[in-house]
């Protein structure tokens, strides 16, 4: 049952997409249009939510071998995140947008690819676990997907519940 996935090789694949989902999400709300907007972040909360439940629960507990105590702020940073994907959708989801708030949206998802560029990092001390390891973590990655929870509904209901 444990779906063979090579977890350093999936999670940059990851972000490769969000990046490009965020850089488009950015040109979208510069250019004011919603529908456009509203559809890539739609698209985001899918491939996020997966991903950030998998760091959480399986990939920052494993760089406490290498970060210490280091890798709970890490949690912190995604609370940032989280707040601002709201922002985005709180934003995408009136019928337009005033040039300000087509800014504003830019402005967020430019935060989150800040993100995805550091959290891209954590691959370089990832390639130092043992393969054991990383066959768990590969296994938990998949497990995640195959749940599905897109970041939004996740952030409010198992995340929570773990808080
Ligand atoms: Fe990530």
């Amino acid at each position: 049952m444990s779906a063979k996935l090579n977890p350093i090789v999936e999670f940059r694949e990851d972000h490769r997409k969000i990046r490009d989902s965020l850089l488009s999400l950015a040109s979208a709300a510069e250019a004011r249009d919603v529908a456009k907007g509203r559809d890539i972040l739609g698209q985001i909360n899918v491939m996020v939510g997966p991903h950030f439940r998998y760091e959480e629960e399986t990939l920052y507990p494993a760089m406490k071998e290498f970060l210490g105590d280091y890798a709970d702020s890490l949690i912190k940073e995604h609370d940032v995140a989280i707040e601002t994907a709201k922002t985005a959708a709180r934003l995408l989801g009136q019928p337009s947008l005033t040039e300000e708030e087509g800014k504003d949206v830019a402005k967020a998802a430019r935060a989150l690819l800040v993100h995805v560029s550091n959290c891209d990092g954590l691959n370089i001390l990832a390639e130092r676990l043992s393969q054991e390891k990383l066959d768990g973590l590969g296994e938990h990655f998949a497990k995640s997907r195959a749940e599905g929870v897109p970041l939004l509904q996740w952030a409010d209901t198992i995340r929570k519940a773990k808080s």
